[in-house]
């Protein structure tokens, strides 16, 4: 691989992951179609082995991940985020404790909770913007606790004091992992922060077109970053060639779909604001956010995702999705299109999140056009529901 370590995230996206620079060499990565390699007796550390372990074809795009979130190891891909996921929480040692946000993505919650039961570990589900009851919860935790990060979470928006709880975690002996999908490494990047594992969706902006499924974690410490790999290769929740191809394809745009989707997503949030249909709007960048001054000091953007509630309660809500013309209707977040969703439609949603809560994740599309389309459908819905 080509060294662009020294480079600028922006330059990062663009420059990671290219084959080595020689007259003729293509300048994309190929992708390489083998579930094995030829062998010798005695492998060394680099040498491909077999596809479950590591491939051609995985290694530019974890170069490039790896990189973006300031690791000195590559990351690892997983066949999705919550393969992803799931590998790390296999880092919570048995019986031991995992402090989470009570607002975590719905299904890393159930993922959590099945861990609690099958290896007995203790669960303690928090509000992860209080500070201080998050401090309460690891002074409680014993050794080693586990604190899991989303910040901010989904879809409530909630930022946590990153720097504060790692200290606090970390005086104890325990590990912090960051689920840094809503952030991005444009805006935000938890090993500076003090973060020990950083675990992202490739799914939503990284590979950022809607067209695949993949996960990463970043470790940079060598004992976690092998024990997550083990876990890689022993459940085998791999990456096909074709999707990791296409995500870091999709990486290549990062910074320029998330300029362009972050100054949309104020933009819109400013507009709603205070509009006669509209009950809240939360969004980081939003000076009424109550987290809005910590967001500022630890982010370097205050992300593409805001929430909003109509007047009129879920009915007004659901209206509002039902009515967009170019907004989809449909879960999911990242992609170049804009995407609106009820949450609360999803079984496994917190039952904490408000029934008429709608997650915007704003796209590429022309903001004027975007805001048009939104307004015009909170129009129909207040019609509808008056
Ligand atoms: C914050 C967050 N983490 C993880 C996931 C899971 O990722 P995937 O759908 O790629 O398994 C999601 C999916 O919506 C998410 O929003």
């Amino acid at each position: 691989m080509t060294d662009a370590t020294h480079l600028r995230p922006d330059s990062l996206v663009v420059a990671a992951g290219r084959p080595p620079r020689v007259p003729g060499a293509p300048v994309n990565p190929p992708v390489v179609l083998s579930s094995t390699y030829v062998g010798v007796d005695t492998p060394g550390p680099d040498d491909l082995l077999y596809a479950r372990y590591d491939t051609e074809t995985w290694r530019p795009l974890e170069d490039a991940i790896g990189a973006l979130e300031g690791s000195h190891r590559r990351a690892l891909a997983f066949a999705s985020g919550m393969a992803a996921i799931s590998a790390t929480l296999a880092v919570v040692p048995q019986g031991g404790t995992l402090v989470l946000p009570r607002h975590s993505y719905n299904v890393t919650l159930v993922a959590a909770r099945a861990h609690a039961e099958q290896r007995g570990l203790r669960l303690v589900e928090v509000d992860i913007a209080d500070t201080d009851a998050v401090l309460a919860a690891l002074a409680d935790a014993g050794q080693t606790p586990v604190l899991w990060l989303e910040s901010p979470t989904n879809p409530m928006l909630e930022i946590a004091d990153i720097p504060a709880l790692v200290a606090a975690a970390h005086e104890r002996g325990g590990l912090v992992v960051a689920d840094n999908t809503f952030a991005t490494p444009l805006a935000q990047r938890p090993l500076a922060l003090g973060a020990d594992v950083v675990v992202h969706s490739v799914t939503k902006y990284l590979a950022g077109h809607s067209d695949v499924v993949l996960g990463a974690v970043v470790a940079d410490d060598e004992r976690l970053w092998t024990t997550i790999k083990t876990q890689r290769d022993v459940h085998g929740g791999i990456p096909g060639p074709w999707e990791s191809w296409l995500a870091l394809r999709g990486l290549r745009t990062l910074a320029l779909r998330v300029q362009r989707s972050q100054a949309s997503a104020l933009e819109l949030a400013r507009r709603l604001e205070g509009h006669e249909h509209v009950l809240e709007v939360r969004h980081p960048g939003l000076p009424s956010h109550p987290q809005h001054e910590r967001a500022r000091d630890q982010m370097s953007g205050f992300g593409s995702i805001l929430t909003l509630r109509p007047h009129g309660g879920p009915a007004a809500a659901a209206a509002v999705a039902a009515n967009v013309r170019l907004w989809v209707p449909g879960t999911s977040l990242g992609g170049v299109e804009s995407l609106i969703e009820r949450r609360r439609r999803l079984p496994a949603e917190p039952a904490t999140v408000p029934e008429d809560l709608l997650r915007l994740s704003v796209g590429i599309e022309d903001v004027e056009d975007l805001a048009a389309d939104l307004l015009a459908a909170l129009e129909a819905a207040a019609r509808a529901t008056a």
